[in-house]
């Protein structure tokens, strides 16, 4: 890998005919679940616009509050005291009518209203569909930084809020794995992720459970009975099994009534829930936001757009949305044999 590379040099810049152009004014806004680290990203990217004498301002509850003109000016103040708080200041909603053309028209009409020269827009790939639109349709310069606790999304090693989630559902899950030690049971642990396997398996790597389905993992109920037996001839009489909420076909309490009918077998659920989306950032997304926040700031001074920010090998780069919207991020097949070679 060359070190030198210009991590931005594939984008499309927005200025035509090459100029860089000038961005004065920038509207940043958190937008789809909440992940910690958002609060983190938002700090990042206002005093790195600061820094540069950019105007920022925030846009309240997402693409809701750019329609509706919700907006906070921010200052270096405004932001103090935020980097270790989980959720958004920012508020955030889900605005489904985004993906109606006459609801970005007017989101548009509202940008210029609003005098911004670019958005700043943090969260996941339903963020980034409605910004990737905004540019092509109506030539909004937008700058994606991805924040999910989800990691669904291709092109970065990692989201912001991942590292936070997994390691709150890994502190749960080592208290359940007391009591079940305790009782000698069996339990079925449900983590969020959506359609993704990402908390699911690294969770699963983490906590040693005994077995992990998702949507892209080939485990299938009778191996798992063949597992929980074969530990219970050598004496382990108690497992946990981790499932993602979004996995097909059923979740937890399916899986249960599964294991009961099968083999009689008798699990205790608990569903995680939102507990893995609040909060307090891990340092290590803490850290995974101020780059990426500062490298957006400088993105957009440089005159690229149409980009998420991306942790790749260690290095802050840019990918452009178009790549990151066209493909499907799933988890490597090494871990998924390694979480199973490790739990046998
Ligand atoms: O995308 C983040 C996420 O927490 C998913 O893991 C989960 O399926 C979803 O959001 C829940 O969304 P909501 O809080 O809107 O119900």
């Amino acid at each position: 890998m060359n070190q030198n590379r210009d991590p931005l040099e594939h984008l499309d810049r927005f200025a035509p005919l090459g100029q860089p152009a000038i961005v004065n004014r920038i509207g940043v806004l958190t937008s789809g679940g909440d992940a910690p680290g958002m609060n983190a990203a938002i700090r990042a990217v206002v005093r790195s616009a600061l820094q540069h004498r950019m105007e920022i301002v925030g846009l309240r509850h997402g693409y809701r509050g750019l329609l509706q003109q919700e907006v906070q000016p921010l200052d270096s103040g405004s932001v103090g005291n935020l980097l270790q708080r989980g959720g958004t200041f920012l508020k955030t909603a889900r605005v489904p009518e985004f993906h109606q053309a006459q609801v970005r028209a007017r989101a548009a009409q509202s940008f210029r209203e609003l005098k911004l020269d670019a958005l700043v827009c943090i969260g996941g790939d339903g963020t980034f569909t409605g910004a990737h639109l905004l540019w092509l349709e109506h030539r909004v310069p937008v700058i994606g930084i991805p924040a999910t606790i989800d990691n669904d999304l291709y092109g970065t090693e990692s989201t912001i809020g991942f590292d936070s989630a997994v390691n709150t559902a890994v502190q749960a899950i080592d208290r359940i794995r007391d009591t079940a030690d305790s009782h000698e049971r069996l339990f079925i642990v449900e983590v969020m992720g959506r359609d993704s396997g990402f908390i699911a398996l690294e969770t699963g790597l983490a906590c040693g459970a005994e077995e992990i389905f998702f949507s892209d993992s080939a485990v299938t109920v009778d191996q798992a009975i063949d597992h929980i037996r074969r530990g219970q001839k050598r004496g382990k009489l108690s497992s946990i099994l981790i499932t993602a909420e979004g996995r097909k076909p059923g979740r937890a309490y399916d899986l249960a009534d599964q294991l009961q009918k099968k083999a009689g077998l008798e699990a205790k659920v608990c569903i995680l829930g939102h507990t893995q989306r609040g909060g307090a950032p891990s340092a290590f997304d803490r850290v995974l936001a101020a780059r990426m926040g500062a490298s957006a700031v400088e993105a957009l001074k440089r005159g690229y757009c149409d980009a998420m920010m991306s942790w790749t090998r260690g290095r802050i780069e840019a990918v452009s949305l178009t790549q990151v919207l066209a493909h499907r991020k799933k988890p490597p097949e090494e871990w998924v044999k390694l979480a199973q070679t490790l739990s046998s």
